[in-house]
């Protein structure tokens, strides 16, 4: 042991302690798989983090596998459905009946809870506000860890690294830029998001095209809102008091949903940039990309965390696999097998954004083709059901 009480050698070491790697670390645990995790952040900064709310059919089951469910079960909402409101009406995607499946809203920030006490019941190790986190020796077969924190500087050796720590991470930036292809598409747009205590606006969510811009009325609980707009990358949170967000909320909202939105003080307030990301490939010899550290969606499809939860899956069975004795299989195919169903979520995403979307230089035309195209949507049982297999998530390959 070193002297911050942690083993001087694990199995997998995993930076970062958001939804990706606090999962990867539950998965593993109970497949019996040692590792530690590595997190820049202190739990209360991770857990602060306002951000998805929508899982799919397929992570609940894996929250369910993982032994991290019950809470979700108890509180989350399942919804079979969701609105588009467009040209003044709302028009509902009825999941249960073209697909049979649903999607559970139960906050990004409830599943990280959920897994950081799994964890601590577990005893497993976490490093919690550790600065100067850097990889080496990562194309051999014992790679390390090092990392800065209030006892020093410390050094990890393992196996595998498996790099979970998002965007900003220092594993994606570890690839040497000669191996690494990244695409990139940034919006011209950000979204505004308001939390209040308030009862959501309606039962099920509202993705809104308006010709003031986009609009998304979604929720926490039947006590908690969550609603956002388009607004321009030159905003502030500054400028948005709570009155000035709810009157460009109502204003891009059909008549029935302005009327009935109940509005209160906001708990938390901020603007997002809008981008779709991804970096091929996921695995550098030892190690290997999970979530948002290897790609990023717009959030209109909701498919952020669902993604980061569906490499985790492919990830843990196939470290599992591994040490069971049962070959390297999975490892080897990681990238190219989370790359293909990524692609398709960074299309989705890409065209739910697209769609619903005021875009600086398509003026009244784009708006027309927009409704046309919602029209075509809301009449079609095939075009529905095309947004609603997207929606609830694409099935694994397995
Ligand atoms: P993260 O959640 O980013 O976790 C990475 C962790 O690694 C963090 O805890 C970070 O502190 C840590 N870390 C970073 N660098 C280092 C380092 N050098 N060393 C150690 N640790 C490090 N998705 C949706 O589906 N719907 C939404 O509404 C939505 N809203 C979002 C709003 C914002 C502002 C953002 C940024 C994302 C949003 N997303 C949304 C996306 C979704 O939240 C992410 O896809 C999800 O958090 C991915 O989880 P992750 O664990 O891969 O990455
Ligand atoms: C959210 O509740 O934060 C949310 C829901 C659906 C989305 C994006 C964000 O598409």
């Amino acid at each position: 042991m070193s002297d911050a009480g942690l083993p001087r050698r694990t199995q997998v070491a995993i930076i970062g302690a958001g939804p990706s790697g606090l999962l990867l670390g539950q998965l593993l645990a109970r497949a019996g798989v040692d590792a530690v995790i590595i997190e820049r952040q202190s739990p209360d900064y991770v857990l602060g983090r306002i951000r998805a709310g929508v899982l799919e059919q397929g992570t609940v089951e894996l929250l369910e596998h993982a032994g991290v469910a019950t809470r979700l079960h108890a509180e989350g909402l399942v919804h079979d459905g969701v609105e588009l409101a467009f040209d003044g009406r709302r028009h509902r995607i009825d999941f249960a009946d073209l697909i049979g499946r649903h999607v559970t809203v139960y906050g990004q920030t409830e599943v990280t809870r959920d897994l950081m006490n799994a964890r601590a019941a577990l005893g497993a190790p976490t490093v919690y506000e550790a600065s100067e986190v850097s990889l080496h020796d990562l194309d051999t077969d014992s790679p390390r860890v090092g990392w800065r924190d209030a006892g020093g500087r410390h050094e990890l050796a393992c196996d595998w690294v498996a790099g979970c720590d998002g965007y900003h991470g220092v594993s994606r930036a570890s690839i040497p830029a000669s191996v690494l292809r990244t695409y990139e598409r940034v919006y011209p747009f950000g979204w505004l998001g308001v939390l209040c205590d308030t009862p959501p606006v309606s039962p099920e969510l509202i993705y809104a095209n308006h010709p003031r811009g986009f609009a998304l009325c979604s929720m926490r609980s039947t006590t908690r809102s969550r609603y956002y707009v388009q607004c321009g990358l030159d905003q502030k949170v500054e400028d948005w008091s709570d009155e000035r967000f709810f009157d460009e909320l109502r204003a891009r909202l059909d008549e029935r949903a302005a009327a009935a939105l109940v509005t209160g003080p906001s708990i938390e307030k901020s603007i997002a940039p809008l981008r779709s990301f991804v970096a091929e490939p996921m695995r550098h010899g030892r190690l290997l990309l999970a979530g948002d550290a290897a790609h990023i969606v717009p959030p209109t499809g909701a498919k952020g965390l669902n993604l980061a939860a569906s490499d985790v899956r492919y990830l843990s069975r196939a470290l599992v696999a591994h040490y069971r004795g049962e070959g390297s299989a999975g490892l080897d195919g990681y990238s190219a097998r989370c790359l293909a169903r990524v692609w398709k979520a960074v299309r989705f995403s890409w065209w739910f954004t697209t769609l619903m979307h005021r875009f600086p230089d398509t003026g009244d035309f784009g708006q027309k083709i927009q409704e046309a195209e919602l029209g075509y949507l809301v009449g079609s049982r095939a075009a529905a059901t095309a947004l609603a297999e997207n929606y609830v998530g694409l099935p694994f390959d397995d």
